[in-house]
């Protein structure tokens, strides 16, 4: 089939690559010149496992097409699927602004039928907004044309898009017509997973719920970490405990200082306004929000306790990125991390595989090391921010002779707590006794 990908952001590229694929054509249009021309020249825009390669063989055998404006290809495509952002307003709520752009030029250049896909992650009820947006730009041009508006949310994890683009446990479509559906199942018959059919509000709650859901578990082992500290037991081990019961399961129980990135901020944020606005207030997200947004400074108060004081102290950051395997640093803990740093007159050296050039832009006056045997030489702590295969598997050993002070703090319980210990380190974790 023919697919017009609207915004080649992380979602819109990933997607697009996918289904090139699956040996769909994707017309690929985004709208800033300088991203466009990289495209054009095969540069993938962002760092994502094993996407390189396929990115390059469909822009080489023409399955991936690059252009600037939707009416270019939109007489080719019949189906058209928005993935541009939708960043949160000051209030929280999510900016439609590029979706809405995005269906205004969908109104003013379709010719004839289209199933308009959104993919982009949209409150409940941007559905039947663009919906009459499309149908007033339509009419401005005196056209009655038919179109099907549809919600196929994505449920990509950074750092395991292409598997997850490929292979998705789920598939959630929301529709109203037998038109579309058929539509959507030619689009993803070549994928082999199950589809949910739903209608499209239901579709768009599904998404946030999902997210929300998910941050949820993690604020709730988060929390639980704190009291597990105080109480002396061990988070690691009441979370395997209870992620053995099925209708718990083991995933997202993992403690931390909280989670970042470009969506469970976001959409939390977005969901709890949309409550707000509905004069329905979701309680519990708004806890899972507010641990969250402390969490990161808790882990920081029992550092600068073990320390006594971290003025002057050198402070070895490890891991910059709000996860390993993505060179993403939006909502990162890091960040905060950094802050409080800063705020109590630490000396810090920060090393990250992939973020450093980000970070950097934010706090530049800081030092980057290229290796973590760099950030740790002379350091009185180390602080493990991010848990990159690489940081875990320094050799501990040898960075105990080199470090000033034998001291870790893992942020995310990635390290094994008796071999720390038993190499002579003060070692904390969160949520474990020491
Ligand atoms: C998340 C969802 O997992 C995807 O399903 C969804 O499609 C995507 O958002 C999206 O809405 O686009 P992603 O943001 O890439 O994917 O990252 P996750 O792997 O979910 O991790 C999010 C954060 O939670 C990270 O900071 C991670 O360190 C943290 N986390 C995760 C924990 O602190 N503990 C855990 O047990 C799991």
């Amino acid at each position: 089939m023919n697919i017009a990908m609207i915004g080649a952001g992380y979602v819109g590229t990933a997607t697009s690559v996918a289904f090139a694929e699956y040996g769909h054509k994707v017309y690929v249009i985004e709208r800033d010149w300088e991203k466009l021309k990289k495209l054009k020249m095969s540069v993938l825009p962002f760092f994502e496992e094993g996407m390189e390669e396929l990115f390059k063989k469909h822009s080489a055998n023409g399955n991936l097409l690059f252009f600037h404006y939707i009416e270019e290809v939109i007489d080719q495509c019949e189906i058209l699927m928005i993935t541009v952002g939708t960043p949160s307003l000051p209030n929280g709520e999510a900016d439609l602004s590029y979706v809405e752009e995005a269906a205004r030029q969908i109104g003013r250049s379709m010719n004839e039928y289209k199933a308009i896909v959104i993919k982009s992650t949209v409150p409940v009820g941007t559905g039947d907004k663009i919906n009459k947006i499309i149908k007033t730009e339509l009419k401005k041009r005196n056209k009655e044309i038919s179109f099907d508006l549809i919600s196929n949310p994505e449920f990509l994890r950074e750092g395991k898009a292409l598997q997850d683009a490929l292979h998705p446990e789920r598939i959630v479509i929301g529709c109203e017509t037998e038109k579309a559906r058929q539509v959507m199942k030619e689009l993803y018959s070549g994928i082999n997973s199950p589809i949910l059919f739903t209608t499209v509000k239901d579709a768009e709650m599904i998404k946030y719920a999902s997210n929300a859901f998910l941050a949820t578990k993690i604020s709730f082992i988060n929390e639980l970490a704190r009291l597990c500290d105080k109480v002396g037991a061990n988070v690691i081990q009441v979370a395997k405990g209870m992620g053995l019961d099925s209708r718990i399961g083991p995933q997202f129980l993992q403690a931390g200082i909280g989670f970042g990135g470009s969506c469970f901020p976001k959409d939390v944020k977005a969901l709890l306004a949309l409550a707000s606005a509905e004069k329905t207030p979701l309680q519990i997200l708004q806890a899972v929000l507010d641990v969250n947004e402390t969490q990161a400074q808790w882990f920081m108060e029992k550092v600068k306790k073990a320390l006594g004081s971290l003025s002057r102290k050198r402070i070895a950051v490890l891991g910059l990125t709000f996860k390993p395997q993505t060179d993403d640093i939006r909502e990162a803990s890091s960040l905060k991390i950094i802050h409080y740093l800063l705020q109590n007159n630490a000396c810090i050296t920060a090393y990250d595989p992939q973020g450093t050039e980000h970070v950097k832009k934010i706090y530049p006056t800081i030092n980057y090391a290229k290796t973590t045997l760099e950030a740790l030489n002379g350091a009185d702590a180390a602080l493990i921010v991010t848990e990159w295969k690489e940081i875990i598997e320094i050799d501990w050993k040898k960075a105990k002779s080199i470090l000033s002070q034998p001291f870790v703090f893992d942020g995310r319980n990635c390290l094994d707590a008796s071999v720390m210990l038993e190499l002579g380190y003060h070692y904390e974790g969160v949520g474990t006794p020491n």
